[in-house]
């Protein structure tokens, strides 16, 4: 058969890879890929989904695979499946779960599911009141897609103050911040849980650790991901087994039965595990409608069954039936980023901040080959050269029957990578 992901990061690259390695799959094109994915699949130039649609129909596409949450919210599950092509996502008013914090939390308080105390105000006169009058810290959430970046914690009442007047004055995020969801601000344990649903049944993935901040130690800003393992540290079976029933099995059918919306494809739960032991409680942060990126890097690789089995399933409501099977093994996935260069007017100080792009990168294909290379911000240029366009580069993931293993085969192969200014953090899975 031949699939069709959307995307083009490093997760898209994990997700075209695992589709490579189905007997199944006879061909895999990307829409519209990186350097790197072009190694794996065939890298097809479609930018809206309209095109990606034509094509998949054009080209007699048995199976679509949507990696990022942009086209998901634009509607692009609800144009396949008007067109009578198999595509796995959720459809664009499941994809709301995501795109509107303030609906979601809304549903899911009246879904009895744990969710921080919150309010939500379209008032930014209100919001600031709001902030001064409750008597702890806050988190205050643009309702809107901000790239990962809407959500402001706060430590005082000004830097609540300050999160409203940037978000709904100053509009830093356009109109994603018309609306704002403010939010306890909670202190635990923060957890990314990930599930397969068709929309009645809900199967749960393996678990992956990842590291959000641009240094070692969790130190500096905030970035889309810096690394990541698989499996989880202290993710236990019954944890497992408080969350789904707690949270994802009453989310899927709360929103189906009650709001009418059949959730299918990939779930992301984004808690915070208040308490321990028998008493812990997994609040919810955040939904998020499709895999994770860097987790998606090491938790395909650790999955045994075919994915076109497990989209099958989805599809065919019938992933009650299906029990994916999972490699026990350790992946580690590091990320190679663009970090502080030499420009004309002084330093750029590098991903998540300013940096070059453009730069040639050697060293590629001295990698073991027992390790995989997902490719995030990478192009061949015009003189035919593989060099960096983005923030993230690329990662390479490991495996070994120990963390430590994975970590130390990762970083020996990693130091074979050159670019300018290439940085990535050492202590990734450092236990
Ligand atoms: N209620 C909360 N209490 C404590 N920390 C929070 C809370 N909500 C969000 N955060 C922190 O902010 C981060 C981003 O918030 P999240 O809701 O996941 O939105 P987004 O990923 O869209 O920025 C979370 O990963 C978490 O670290
Ligand atoms: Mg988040």
């Amino acid at each position: 058969m031949k699939v069709l992901v959307v995307g083009t990061g490093g997760r898209d690259h994990a997700i075209a890879w695992k589709f490579t390695r189905s007997p199944r799959v006879k061909e895999v094109f990307v829409a519209h890929g990186n350097a790197g994915i072009a190694r794996t699949a065939t890298c097809v130039n479609l930018r809206t989904i309209e095109e990606m649609a034509d094509f998949a129909q054009r080209e007699r596409i048995d199976l679509t695979f949507v990696g990022p949450e942009k086209p998901l919210s634009a509607g692009i599950v609800d144009l396949f499946q008007s067109r009578g092509l198999a595509i796995i996502g959720p459809d664009s008013r499941a994809s709301r779960l995501e795109s509107s914090k303030c609906d979601t939390k809304v549903m899911l308080r009246e879904l009895g599911i744990p969710v921080p105390e919150f309010e939500n105000f379209s008032d930014p006169d209100r919001a600031r009141d709001y902030v001064r009058s409750v008597g702890y810290p806050v988190v205050v959430k643009a309702d809107g897609l901000a790239a990962g970046k809407g959500s402001l914690v706060c430590d005082t009442v000004e830097d609540a103050e300050q999160s409203v007047r940037a978000l709904m004055e100053e509009r830093i995020f356009g109109d994603a911040g018309d609306r704002v969801d403010i939010e306890k601000r909670l202190y635990g344990r923060e957890l990314s849980f990930f599930c397969f649903t068709d929309g009645t049944s809900v199967v749960p993935m393996v678990a992956a650790q990842d590291y959000k901040r641009a240094r070692e130690n969790d130190e500096g800003k905030n970035t889309g991901g810096m690394g990541s393992y698989s499996p989880h540290p202290w993710l236990t079976d019954s944890l497992v087994k408080t969350i789904m029933g707690r949270v994802a099995e009453p989310l899927i059918a709360g929103v189906r039965e009650k709001y009418g919306i059949v959730y299918r494809g990939i779930l992301y739960l984004g808690l915070m595990l208040v308490g321990e032991g028998a008493d812990i409680t997994p609040y919810v942060l955040e939904i998020n409608i499709r895999l994770g990126d860097p987790e998606a890097q090491v938790i395909l690789p650790r999955l045994r069954t075919d994915l076109v089995d497990v989209c099958e399933a989805i599809l065919a409501g019938k992933l009650g039936a299906t029990r994916p099977e999972w490699d026990p093994a350790y992946r580690l996935c590091l990320i190679a980023t663009s970090g502080p260069t030499k420009g004309k007017k002084g330093w750029y100080k590098g991903y998540p901040d300013r940096y070059k792009i453009g730069l040639p990168i050697e060293g590629v294909d001295d990698i073991d080959p027992d390790c995989l290379v997902f490719h995030s911000g990478t192009e061949i240029n015009a003189s035919g050269k593989l060099v960096t366009t983005g923030g993230r580069v690329l990662c390479i993931v490991s495996s070994g029957s120990t963390l430590q293993q994975a970590r130390e085969k990762a970083l020996t192969e990693m130091e074979k990578v050159r670019f300018e200014g290439i940085y990535y953090r050492k202590d990734i899975g450092l236990e």
